[in-house]
């Protein structure tokens, strides 16, 4: 049988600049479409499998409900009941896998997991958090972004605390959405050199958070200590203390500058107890956005 090579998106790089914004776009019409209650089910009979090897409230329900709405359904796969917990190959689970699923999600910890499935599946692939990306985040982001304030182009963001996968996802996203990144990370915690010196044209490092925040369109965070990090968190609270979001760093930034968070936020860490209330955070529809932009982001890579 002759197979078609499959599209998936494992970091933003998958795709190109038109591609991400005809997904961003669309989901902004996904999402009218479905408050208006209109029945759109063009992925009617096809099968997504999801593999979670790491806690999920966001991801799951956002994919699952999101392929229920296209028509499709959704099968959940934990290591604790399946053979992948057991050892089974992850080449020999991608092939299987892939002949009875449409298209796959996996979050996982080693980015090297997703790339060995990828590369042994039939059909796309989708990365749902590894250690060192998390792109389904970020097309929701932009997708916010978009919707709240117009085109991201040549807009100053600003990433607050560890230089870790969603960081990781903010440089590709500068680098496909074109705009310009200040890491604002502790020593030793910077991203990934090999993606800073890629992007070193539109990304840089400032280690005080007020005076990163200067002017800043949106302001970026995320969790301390990463799934996977755990035993790292007390240290890690000493390390990042002083990098906290708050309204009054908020009041450094642009007066149009908007806050975003993945979460789940940590109240009193990363962010100030009064953060996710403040007027300029859209995290909750940056959340319910995630759902809009998996759709798309399926009806796409299944129509590729
Ligand atoms: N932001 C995000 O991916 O959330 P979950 O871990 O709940 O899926
Ligand atoms: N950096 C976080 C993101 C969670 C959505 C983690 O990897 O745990």
């Amino acid at each position: 049988m002759q197979v078609k090579t499959p599209r998936h998106l494992l970091t933003l790089l998958d795709l190109t600049p038109a591609e991400l914004q005809h997904i961003t776009s669309r989901a902004t019409e996904l999402k009218r479409m479905h408050r208006a209650g209109e029945i759109y089910e063009p992925l009617k009979n096809k099968v997504l499998g999801m593999i979670f090897e790491k806690s999920s409230t966001r991801t799951r329900v956002s994919f699952e409900a999101g392929i229920a709405q296209l028509g499709g359904s959704a099968i959940f796969l934990s290591p604790r009941d399946t053979q992948l917990g057991r050892g089974e190959p992850i080449e020999d689970s991608a092939k299987v896998l892939s002949r009875m699923c449409d298209i796959i999600m996996i979050r996982t910890f080693g980015h090297d997991i997703v790339e060995n499935f990828s590369a042994n599946s039939r059909v796309p692939v989708i990365n749902a958090l590894t250690d060192d990306f998390h792109p389904c985040q970020l097309l929701a982001d932009m997708q916010t972004y978009q919707e709240h304030r117009g085109s991201i182009k040549g807009k100053t963001v600003v990433w607050v605390g560890d230089g870790n996968n969603m960081c990781h996802s903010y440089i590709n996203a500068a680098k496909q959405f074109d705009f310009n990144l200040v890491v604002n990370c502790p020593e030793g915690f910077e991203p990934m050199a090999e993606l800073m010196e890629a992007n070193k044209d539109r990304v840089k490092i400032i280690r005080d958070t007020k005076e990163a925040a200067k002017g800043a369109h949106l302001l970026v965070t995320d969790v301390w200590a990463s799934m996977g990090q755990e035993e790292e968190q007390k240290e890690r609270e000493k390390v990042f203390k002083s990098y906290q979001v708050s309204p009054a760093v908020m009041d450094l930034a642009d007066k149009d500058a908007l806050f975003m968070h993945c979460l789940p936020a940590h109240r009193g860490e990363e962010i100030s107890h009064d953060m996710l209330d403040d007027p300029r955070s859209v995290v909750w529809d940056e959340a319910e956005n995630r759902l809009h932009a998996q759709k798309a982001l399926m009806e796409f890579l299944l129509s590729a």
